[in-house]
């Protein structure tokens, strides 16, 4: 059954870095609206910082393009955000995705994207094709805070 979406928006903007707060305000603003907890926002804000800086920083590596965020809230008190970029995209989605792995360990990269988005997330998905992009899409379930 399709989850019924009770609020919804897409941000586009420049892989300028200054848009990485941006986007990640942006979300938290977004996210706001599901009266989550402290954490359950900051989780996302890191979340959504990771996959905008990656958009920003290997897809588009040697030029400017255009990063889409998608965020939707649905009925069940869950967070849907997706991050797109028309970039350099992903040969390998599973070595990228483990742990420690970077191709810019000479800009002091850690590797540890993808792990810090799986870790705050309870879904990530990878979705990319080498010379065309790359979308990462993540869903968290927020609790419902006593009253
Ligand atoms: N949007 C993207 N476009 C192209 N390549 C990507 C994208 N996102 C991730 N990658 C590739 O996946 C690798 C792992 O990403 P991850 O975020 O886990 O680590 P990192 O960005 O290298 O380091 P850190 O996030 O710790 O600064 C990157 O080094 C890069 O090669
Ligand atoms: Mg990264």
């Amino acid at each position: 059954m399709k989850k019924e979406i009770l609020n919804e928006a897409r941000i586009q903007f420049p892989s300028c870095s200054a848009n990485e707060s941006f986007a990640r305000a942006a979300a938290a603003a977004f996210a706001a609206q599901a009266d989550p907890t402290v954490q359950e926002i900051s989780e996302i804000k890191t979340a959504v910082s990771e996959a905008v800086t990656n958009a920003i920083v290997h897809g588009y590596r040697d030029r400017m393009g255009t990063v889409e965020l998608h965020l939707r809230r649905y009925a069940d008190n869950t967070i849907y955000i997706a991050v797109k970029d028309k970039g350099s995209g992903i040969e390998n989605i599973e070595q990228a995705m483990t742990p420690l792995f970077t191709t810019a360990a000479d800009e002091e990269r850690s590797g540890l994207g993808f792990s810090v988005m799986e870790s705050f997330m309870d879904k990530l998905r990878v979705k990319s094709a080498a010379g065309k992009g790359t979308t990462v899409t993540m869903e968290k379930k927020l609790n419902r805070r006593e009253k």
